[in-house]
């Protein structure tokens, strides 16, 4: 079984008007001059996804949408559907992530059922899963992320792109992070979720690693087994930050 290319996306939650658009043309300047090993992607708020999309056209750097809605179209006031961020020109949407799992109430049959809707419009979705603090301290934290996991991935995943990603709730923005045998123990629960779902295709699926990846710890994350890449909120929103993770895939 070939290792796919590692997959390292960043989510600017949030965060980016039109002048930030400066640092993913930084970003993708350097990409496209010296090609890295992994995959790149940017997901900026929506407002900004089909100018990132015109502004990276043709580049090594792909624009992801960081949440969608499972309808198509209809009476959603301030949605946005999997088929709008297609239309401007994203190619992956982040689904499930823990700000709005907890924010919003997203159940993992909801996240399923937008990620349907990100294969019904063509787009790579990076499913999000992982613990709190008081689920970690309980010991509970594979049984919450498998769960998660086998909750959020619907079987029509078989045969598509798509990654996960784990990101303990508590590592997301503060500076912490779990030890890196912590990392392993949960990835490879998730691979064998994986392959008992998907078979020798699970063997193949990007587990991204994500909660404060920062270039001074990138490399000894993405060496962990089972890491194929990394989801970066906060370091994504500097070029030279996100540029220091992706030279350390
Ligand atoms: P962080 O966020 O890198 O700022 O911790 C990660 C995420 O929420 O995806």
């Amino acid at each position: 079984m070939t290792t796919p290319r590692p997959l390292i996306a960043g989510n600017w939650k949030m965060n980016g008007l039109e002048v930030a658009l400066d640092e993913a043309r930084a970003v993708a300047a350097a990409v496209d001059a010296q090609p890295p090993a992994a995959r790149v992607a940017l997901c900026p708020p929506a407002t900004l996804v089909h100018r990132m999309a015109q502004a990276l056209v043709g580049g090594g750097v792909a624009v992801g949408g960081q949440d969608c809605r499972a309808e198509a179209s209809g009476a959603f006031t301030g949605d946005v559907s999997a088929e709008m961020l297609a239309d401007c020109g994203a190619t992956l949407v982040i689904l499930g992530h823990s700000e709005r799992r907890a924010g919003y109430d997203e159940t993992d049959a909801l996240v399923a059922a937008k990620t349907l809707a990100a294969l019904r419009a063509g787009l790579e979705p990076i499913i999000c899963v992982g613990e709190t603090l008081a689920e970690r301290e309980a010991a509970r934290t594979l049984e919450i992320v498998t769960g998660q996991v086998r909750g959020s991935l619907p079987p029509e995943l078989a045969g598509k792109a798509f990654a996960v990603a784990y990101e303990p709730v508590w590592a997301i923005g503060t500076g912490l992070t779990p030890t890196l045998a912590q990392i392993e123990e949960v990835h490879v629960a998730i691979r064998a979720v994986l392959v008992e779902r998907f078979g020798a295709e699970g063997a193949g699926v990007p587990i991204l690693y994500g909660g404060s990846v920062k270039p001074s710890n990138a490399a000894e994350i993405l060496a962990v087994k089972d890491v194929g890449g990394a989801l970066v909120g906060g370091a994504s929103l500097k070029a030279e930050d996100f540029l220091g993770i992706i030279a350390r895939a």
